[in-house]
């Protein structure tokens, strides 16, 4: 895994939405593998100010988001969809009906993660996936487990992701208790990653991530088997690793 310290989050910001515009400038029918949650907003808003300017052109791209809450619509403004919409889609010149978040709604959940499994393969992969990191070392929502699970699947959310996600919410009973996510499996197969990670509450997890042991209960560590990651963090995340 490459490491990337940067100044501050701003800079962290900066330096991840260039990697990715990279991407997408070399492909421009990239297939790009999106995350929410409140690290990358700040990197969404250059790749806003970055489509503006003319440096770099997603109207050719697809994009492919980590996960869902289970039972939340699309116009539920802590949904993921609704966080894509408002935090990049709606800002950049990408064609909506090539931006795919799993359907929190869905009947046949079975159905549903096979289906987004499906459409991933046909587009012929990821070619580059964005990652956050949870403080217990999840990934996407796939939460640390004796086992984890390698296609889309529905998720129970652990205790410490519903607390550290209820500031986001009026209260900590608001915030849902399951998800679908992309699996190890689907991240994985992405053929290239960046994982960004900002302030001190990160360090821990990031020396794990970057010089743990690989085990199911940090998921997140399954990455240093992976060829092509660049995990990009700001001084504070990488205060225990320089
Ligand atoms: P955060 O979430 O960006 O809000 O810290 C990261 C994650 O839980 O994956």
């Amino acid at each position: 895994m490459k490491l990337v310290v940067a100044k501050d989050y701003e800079e962290m910001s900066k330096l991840a939405a260039q990697e990715m515009a990279n991407v997408v400038q070399n492909k421009p029918e990239a297939v790009l593998g999106l995350a929410t949650g409140g690290t990358p907003v700040a990197m969404y808003k250059e790749l806003i100010k970055m489509n503006k300017e003319g440096q770099v052109d997603f109207s050719k791209v697809t994009s492919i988001n980590l996960d869902e809450y289970v039972g939340l619509s699309g116009n539920h403004d802590q949904s993921y969809r609704y966080f894509m919409n408002t935090n990049l889609f709606n800002h950049i010149n990408i064609d909506k009906t090539k931006t795919f978040v799993p359907n929190g709604l869905a009947e046949d959940i079975e159905k549903e993660c096979k289906e987004y499994d499906e459409r991933i393969a046909n587009l012929g992969g990821i070619d580059c996936q964005l990652l956050g990191i949870g403080n217990n070392g999840h990934v996407g929502f796939n939460e640390p487990n004796e086992e984890l699970s390698l296609g889309t699947h529905l998720t129970s959310l652990k205790e410490d992701t519903i607390k550290a996600n209820a500031r986001f919410f009026n209260s900590i009973d608001e915030v849902p208790t399951q998800a679908v996510t992309m699996g190890l499996g689907g991240i994985m197969k992405a053929k290239k990653i960046i994982l960004i990670a900002s302030g001190e509450g990160k360090a821990e997890i990031i020396e794990k991530l970057l010089k743990g042991k690989i085990t199911t209960q940090v998921p997140a560590s399954m990455l240093q088997m992976h060829n092509n990651v660049v995990v990009i963090v700001d001084e504070a995340a990488a205060k225990l690793v320089i």
